[in-house]
């Protein structure tokens, strides 16, 4: 069976853009591959959450894993920091990491913009530790949303140095996944670029907000004044909202917003109305199951350690054989 693994960082709640990027194809992908889904929590490391909160998300984060419909019996769902293997090979991958192409590396990039006072080297080496989590388990689908394509890339820019380096073919190249054609990118309501949970408040739906705070997210996200000429083409705000109704929307809804654009007699209170109801339904099933899995303490902790082990053996393998690779044994 082919190998798969994903994970998402434990830096807070779950949104639509998460499920839609990528959990959506976790629980599809569970039936017919031999999966590893896990929550990275020393990826969240780079911007220095209080031990509380961190401990928190990860809980929350294994919660909404479970809600989504990933089954611990079809999956392995386990916590990062739970297989310090993958640590390891971090570190020999770091060896044969160079500091220019981490440093071209856009979501790096990106970071220095946001965070100027905190450029750390866990930042610069994002991309080694996200191309350990993969490699340790040799997967070959790797199934993420549009913003992690360059990632892959250099996952397998590392696995293809790493086997001429040691004259080896031991790691395979992995690919993003999605069952559609292309890589999803959700968009957020602030009017430009992805939904993010950092991206500000207001900007991202999280899969356990309540109805009320979904109409309020939603009736503030940014439109402008309608269109004034028939068929002319959507702002990035406008677009962004039509995308989201096309993602959880019925497509008679889709096309009866778009003919209103197009006509220019749209109203977008209307529009976002349909939408936040349309998200709130969406998601219903979702708060349910978080409400109901947040009171079973003792189950989560049975999941996490059940995955730690699973994982563990796994790792335990490449690393024992990645080491012989590199000439780190025994006398
Ligand atoms: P994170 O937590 O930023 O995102 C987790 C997943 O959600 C997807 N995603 C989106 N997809 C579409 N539209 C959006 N607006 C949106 N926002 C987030 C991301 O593409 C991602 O698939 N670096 C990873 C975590 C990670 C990882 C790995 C993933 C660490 N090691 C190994 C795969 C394999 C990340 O971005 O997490």
């Amino acid at each position: 069976m082919e190998i798969v693994v994903s994970g998402i960082r434990s830096t807070g709640n779950l949104h639509l853009g998460n499920y839609l990027g990528a959990m959506k194809n976790f629980v599809k992908m569970q039936e017919t591959h031999s999966c590893y889904f896990f929550i990275a929590d020393l990826h969240s490391l780079t911007t220095h959450p209080t031990p509380g909160d961190l401990h928190g998300n990860v809980k929350n984060v294994l919660i909404e894993y479970l809600a989504a419909g990933i089954d611990p019996e079809k999956a392995t769902i386990y916590v990062q920091s739970d297989v310090p293997e993958v640590t390891e090979l971090y570190l020999y991958l770091n060896m044969i990491s160079y500091l220019g192409e981490l440093e071209r590396c856009t979501s790096f990039k990106e970071k220095v913009r946001k965070q100027p006072e905190n450029v750390n080297a866990g930042l610069l080496t994002y991309p080694t530790l996200m191309a350990a989590d993969i490699l340790i388990h040799h997967a070959t689908k790797v199934p993420v949303g549009k913003d992690q394509e360059q990632h892959l890339e250099m996952t397998r820019n590392f696995a293809n140095r790493f086997n001429f380096l040691y004259k080896t073919d031991y790691f395979k190249e992995p690919f993003a996944f999605n069952f559609g054609t292309e890589l999803v990118k959700v968009p957020g309501l602030d009017g430009g670029g992805k939904m993010g949970k950092s991206e500000g408040e207001g900007n991202a739906v999280f899969l356990r907000d309540e109805p009320e705070l979904i109409r309020k997210k939603v009736m503030r996200a940014v439109s402008d004044s309608g269109p004034t000429v028939p068929n002319q083409e959507k702002p990035e705000a406008i677009a962004n909202l039509f995308t989201l109704l096309q993602l959880v929307s019925a497509p008679e809804t889709y096309d009866h917003f778009n003919e209103a654009y197009n006509a220019c007699r749209i109203r977008y209170g209307d529009m976002k109305k349909q939408l936040a109801e349309d998200m709130i339904t969406f998601t219903a099933p979702f708060r349910e199951k978080i409400r109901e899995l947040s009171a079973d303490e003792a189950y989560i902790r049975q999941v996490a350690e059940e995955g730690a082990m699973k994982a563990s053996e796994s790792a335990r393998k490449t690393l024992a054989e990645v080491r012989e690779i590199i000439g780190i044994k025994p006398f």
